[in-house]
């Protein structure tokens, strides 16, 4: 379970187009004849999705047991196939180099973007990618009238200090409970 609370908010004054114009500015991007883009992704696009996050969370830090593929599908159409669910990738040409995966939460103080999942292909990390396609998950939601971003993780977690560098606030005042169910 990745666990914690964090909330990114977008800094008053930025506008769709200030935000989009970061986009190219990352360092992955130096030299490269075409800028990476995000699209929307849906079922259709199950079988990319799936190798991307099953690579990327099967291995360190995380290590999820993915083997059992009947509950991995159940797992993408739970984040991908809902009314809700917005997925989104990061493309370098045909190429998927990054996923987000959750939903939109129509919360009483407006709506927001709940991710339960972001990843960077193992290959790629550490080039910029990772901190280029969450200014464009901003941009995208910022055209979409959408003001926040809620997404959970481990304290001990490399991404925790990710989040926290990218302008996610965490949550002190939250804690997550779970009860194991006994037959
Ligand atoms: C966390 C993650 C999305 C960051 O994307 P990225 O493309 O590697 O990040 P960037 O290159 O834009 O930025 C690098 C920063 O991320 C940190 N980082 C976190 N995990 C990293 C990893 N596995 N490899 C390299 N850098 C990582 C680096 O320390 C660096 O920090 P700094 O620039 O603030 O000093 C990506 O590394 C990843 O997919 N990790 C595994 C999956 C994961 O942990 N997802 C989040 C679960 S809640």
């Amino acid at each position: 379970m990745r666990l914690l609370f964090i909330t990114g908010v977008q800094t008053p004054g930025e506008t769709a187009d200030r935000i989009a114009a970061l986009i190219p500015g990352c360092r992955c991007e130096e030299g490269r004849e075409k800028p990476m883009e995000l699209k929307r992704l849906s079922l259709a696009d199950r079988e990319l999705i799936s190798a991307l996050f099953c690579d990327v969370f099967t291995h360190a830090p995380w290590h999820d047991d993915w083997s059992d593929p009947e509950q991995l599908n159940a797992y993408i159409d739970d984040l991908v196939g809902q009314r809700c669910s917005l997925a989104l990738g990061y493309f370098d040409g045909e190429k998927l180099a990054g996923l987000a995966m959750g939903y939109i939460k129509h919360w009483y103080a407006g709506t927001e973007y709940v991710i339960d999942e972001y990843c960077i292909d193992r290959r790629l990390q550490g080039r910029g990618i990772g901190s280029a396609f969450l200014r464009a998950i901003e941009a995208y939601l910022t055209g979409q009238g959408i003001r926040r971003m809620f997404l959970q993780t481990e304290q001990d977690a490399p991404a925790y200090a990710f989040y926290r560098r990218r302008g996610f606030q965490e949550l002190t005042g939250h804690v997550s409970f779970s009860k194991e169910i006994k037959p």
